[in-house]
């Protein structure tokens, strides 16, 4: 039986959640929750508040997703993010978590140049807290990638189908492998990253049954958004997720809660209660003992 060590003492590493055990998810903790065909879940976070609603929630897999651009620095795209604000982010949200597995993005242009500078971001980003990288896309060039990064000791999550960093060579952000062309080319992907040694890989807006083949013909777990029911995992961005936004979220994500409209809700009262001086009461307020308060004003009025 597969067993690790958890402060000193010996555990079944089966489905029993690390959380339970007080300790931080690994990359083999997620692999034994894929032998036992438990779902794993994977939740973006981009900064403490939100990495600790993770651990209390117990989410497996915290991703520092560099959908923090579009949805919480308010850029057009996750091109637009740099590899400085990533790790402004990834430190923050490794303050908030003690349990998730943490995994952050290569963002756009910190990895292509070569297999230095690869290694370079990877190695920033372990030391500003997450245990593994994710990174798009499978062609050579990632594949080389990746078995230089795991040779310096940092798992890699893959990521195929709808790539967004590569949405202006893709034509737009859209369902890929619709044709039988593309979905054998995402399948053979997904057997090179495999080969590659990813520890796990998401598959993003891919046809339903596709996902299913590719999922079966691999040992390692697939994550899916927008890539149906029968992935090993599941990954939302908590802005969808939350209802961090207004509007609709896409087809794909479920809004579980409603973050923007009570947030708008609760500070519409209190914006109401400032105006007509019904916040803050006098129970919000600190006391001063009458002796101090009278001998202040008798100092002030000498002063005056
Ligand atoms: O950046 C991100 O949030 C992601 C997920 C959609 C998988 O890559």
């Amino acid at each position: 039986m597969f067993l690790r060590s958890v402060r000193g003492f010996s555990v079944s590493a089966t489905a029993r959640s690390s959380y339970e055990h007080n300790v931080r998810n690994t990359v083999s903790h997620i692999h034994s929750l894929y032998r036992e065909q438990t779902p794993i879940s994977m939740v973006t976070a981009y900064d403490y508040m939100t990495s600790r609603m993770n651990d209390a929630a117990g989410v497996d897999i915290t991703l520092v997703g560099d959908s923090l651009a579009n949805t919480t620095l308010g850029y057009r795209d996750t091109n637009e993010l740099s590899l400085e604000e990533m790790l402004f982010h990834v430190r923050s949200v490794r303050r908030g978590s003690a349990r998730a597995l943490l995994v952050a993005d290569m963002p756009f242009g910190s990895f292509e140049t070569s297999l230095e500078q690869a290694t370079e971001t990877s190695i920033k980003l372990v030391k500003a807290g997450v245990q593994a990288v994710k990174i798009e896309g499978g062609d050579d060039r990632i594949l080389a990638t990746i078995e230089k990064l795991l040779s310096v000791g940092i798992p890699v999550m893959g990521h195929l189908g709808l790539t967004p960093q590569r949405h202006n060579a893709m034509g737009g952000y859209r369902l890929q492998g619709a044709s039988v062309e593309s979905a054998e080319a995402i399948l053979q992907a997904a057997h090179n990253l495999q080969d590659a040694g990813v520890f796990s890989m998401v598959l993003e807006c891919i046809p339903t049954q596709l996902a299913k083949i590719i999922t079966q013909s691999l040992d390692v777990p697939t994550i899916g958004i927008g890539a149906g029911h029968f992935t090993s995992g599941q990954v939302l961005v908590n802005a969808d997720l939350l209802g961090m936004q207004s509007g609709p979220v896409p087809r794909f994500a479920h809004k579980y809660a409603n973050f923007f409209d009570i947030g708008v809700q609760g500070l519409k009262e209190y914006t109401e209660q400032v105006k007509n001086r019904s916040f803050p009461t006098p129970d919000h307020g600190y006391k001063i003992k009458k002796d101090v308060l009278e001998k202040l004003k008798e100092n002030i009025s000498m002063k005056l």
